[in-house]
Formats: structure tokens, sequence, C-alpha cells
């Protein structure tokens, strides 16, 4: 049995965690940053780095006390080393090498998308490699085949935006405010999903890649006509989102006929009508779906703890000097 604390900044949550190999979770903490990037209606980097400054410590600190351990305890300190905004992640990354330099523990540098590609193993121990997995986040929107820690097979990806970011900027032009997807999907509640006509981009296409940029750019134009109210227009994206997902995971799960199972994971799994869609799709196909639960969909620091124990059974740590990486393909 082995426990490990994981540190996570590379975006707008600081967050730790501890985690051990066999998957309990015995502390987490997560703080937003929703009322400092409020303002200005999107994540704005040098804030996120100051607030991660402020607050990773105590977090940490938090987590120790919550689990009533030291870091003598700890066997492993993983920390997101990208991709991501790069002064949050440097925050995130130089605080765990402190930490490991000065408990003498090993470090592991752990890429924060597979922390996302792992999480659901940390919340369903029978979910077996190969699986495919649709990560929809803020930042990407891929398709990957799982076969094993550090094994990935990408599928497809986002020729432009990522979903969660195209729910991000339909909040901000309809006046939803930041943090975008919770909001368009509450409001999507009283619409008609309907109501307006909107273009579900690449579906039908052959290769399963993704594009989200002229979905947005309809929506602000339906929005600017005036004809349709709020909620309308927030439900029709989301059915035009919706779409798009399963009708890319369609093409992936026909090309993955080994796949143990159809899995989702990100902010954006988050989204209850997606993980209906998805639900269905995956009974479709006669595979297990999974989706972690909605905190751990979201960014956190168990995902990376997680990952840490995944990679520290396999015998993989870092030395000291790695580099935190604004981009990191998995
Ligand atoms: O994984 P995550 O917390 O951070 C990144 O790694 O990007 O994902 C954040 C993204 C944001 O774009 C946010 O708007 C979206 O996930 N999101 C949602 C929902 N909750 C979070 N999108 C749609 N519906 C939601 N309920
Ligand atoms: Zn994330």
């Amino acid at each position: 049995m082995s426990l490990i604390l994981g540190l996570e900044s590379s975006c707008d949550e600081t967050a730790a965690a501890l985690v051990d190999s066999e998957r309990r979770i015995l502390a987490h903490r997560v703080a937003g940053q929703e009322a400092e990037h409020q303002p200005y209606g999107g994540v704005v980097p040098e804030i996120a780095a100051r607030a991660h400054v402020d607050r990773l410590a105590p977090i940490v600190e938090g987590v120790l006390a919550d689990a009533g351990v030291t870091l003598a305890a700890v066997d492993a300190i993983a920390a997101t080393a990208g991709p991501g905004l790069i002064g949050g992640v440097m925050v995130g990354l130089v605080t765990g090498k402190a930490l490991a330099h000065a408990a003498g523990k090993p470090l592991i540098a752990v890429n924060h998308l597979e922390g996302h590609a792992l999480s659901p193993r940390l919340a369903d121990p029978s979910l077996a490699f190969p699986y495919l997995l649709l990560l929809v986040s803020g930042g990407h929107c891929q398709l990957l085949l799982v076969k094993g820690v550090g094994d990935y097979r990408r599928l497809a990806t986002t020729i432009d935006d990522a979903a969660g970011e195209a729910f991000d900027k339909t909040a901000k032009l309809l006046g939803l405010g930041y943090p975008g997807g919770p909001a368009v999907e509450r409001i999507a509640r009283d619409g008609d999903p309907q109501a307006v006509a909107l273009p579900r981009p690449l579906v039908g296409s052959a290769e399963p890649h993704f594009s989200f940029a002229g979905l947005k750019s309809a929506v602000a134009r339906a929005a600017a006509s005036g004809e349709h109210r709020v909620a309308d227009l927030a439900a029709s994206f989301q059915q035009a989102v919706v779409d798009c997902l399963v009708d890319r995971s369609r093409i992936a799960l026909a090309a993955c006929p080994d796949a143990t199972a159809f899995v989702v994971a990100g902010g954006v799994a988050a989204n209850g009508a997606i993980r209906a869609a998805l639900t269905d799709l995956a009974a479709r196909f006669d595979k297990a779906f999974v989706a972690p639960p909605l905190w751990l969909c979201t960014d956190n620091g168990a995902m990376i703890a997680w990952a840490g124990a995944e990679r520290f059974a396999a015998g993989l740590t870092d030395p000291l000097d790695i580099a935190a990486r604004p981009r990191w393909p998995l």
C-alpha cells in the first residue's frame, strides 16, 4: 500500500488530495477562483497564478490535517506538470518539488490529461484497460484509447475549440457569466432544444474529430437576431454539442471493438444531458458506461494523486529538475 499526495493548479482550481493505492481518498480540498475571474468573464492567467501562490500551501496543510498524517507518511508527491496555464502549473510543480526535496520523497510529474484519463479507475475498480475515453474539458476534446498507464492512442481531437471552451464562450455571449458550463446547463433546463436551428460541425464525417467554433458563431448570430429566448438558445446549443459528441464517439466506438468500456471524463462530463446521451450510446454498443462522480470530473487533486499512484506502482518517478510544460499532448 502506498500513499500519494497530489497537487493540481493548472487552471483555476487550487487543489490537493491524499489518495492511497487501494483507492481510498483520505482527504481532498479544492478552492475555485470564481470571484477573482468573474469580473473578466474568463480565467486571467496572471490572477490565477497569484491565487495558486496564496492558496496552495494552506490547502496542502489542510489535507494533511484532515487525514491526520504528516508528510513522513506519504510515499510520493504527484504534481501536475502540464498542460495548462504556465504560471499556475509552475506554482504547483515547484511546490511539489520543494515538498519532495524537504521530505526526501520521490516526485511524480503528472500530465493533467492523464489525471483525467485515469480518474475513472479511481472511482471504478473494475474498469480495465483498454477503454475508450471521451475526454471533454475546458482545454481539450479528445477520444483516446487508454491501453495502460502512460499508453494512450489518440483517435481524435478538436480542430478548433474544446467542448468546454464552447460552453464558456456561449455563456459569455448569452450574458450568463463565468464559469460557463454549469450556467448554460442550468438555464437550458427551461429551454426548448429544438427551438433554434444550429449546425452540428463534422457530424457524419468518417474521422471522429471535433469542431465547435462554427457552432459558437452560429449561436452568436442567433443571439444577435433578438428572435430567441436565452433559455432556448442555451438548450439548442447544448443539444448541438450532445449530437456532436454522440456522433463522433459512435465512430470511435465502432473502431474500437476491443474496448472494455466507454468512459467520459473532464469538466464537461459533469453535464447531465451529455451523460444521459452517452449512457444511451454505450448501451447501443453493448459497452459498460463509466463516468466518475461530478466532483471528480472537474479539476481536483484526487485525480492527480491517483494518476501518481498508478505511475508509482509502475515504477515511474521523475527528477527534481523536470520542467513545467504549457503544452503536453498525451
Ligand atoms: O476539467 P476542467 O475542470 O478543467 C480543464 O481541464 O479544462 O473543465 C472545465 C470545463 C469548463 O469549460 C466548464 O465550463 C466545463 O468544464 N463544465 C461544464 C459543466 N461543468 C463544467 N460544461 C458543461 N456542463 C457542465 N455542467
Ligand atoms: Zn482538467
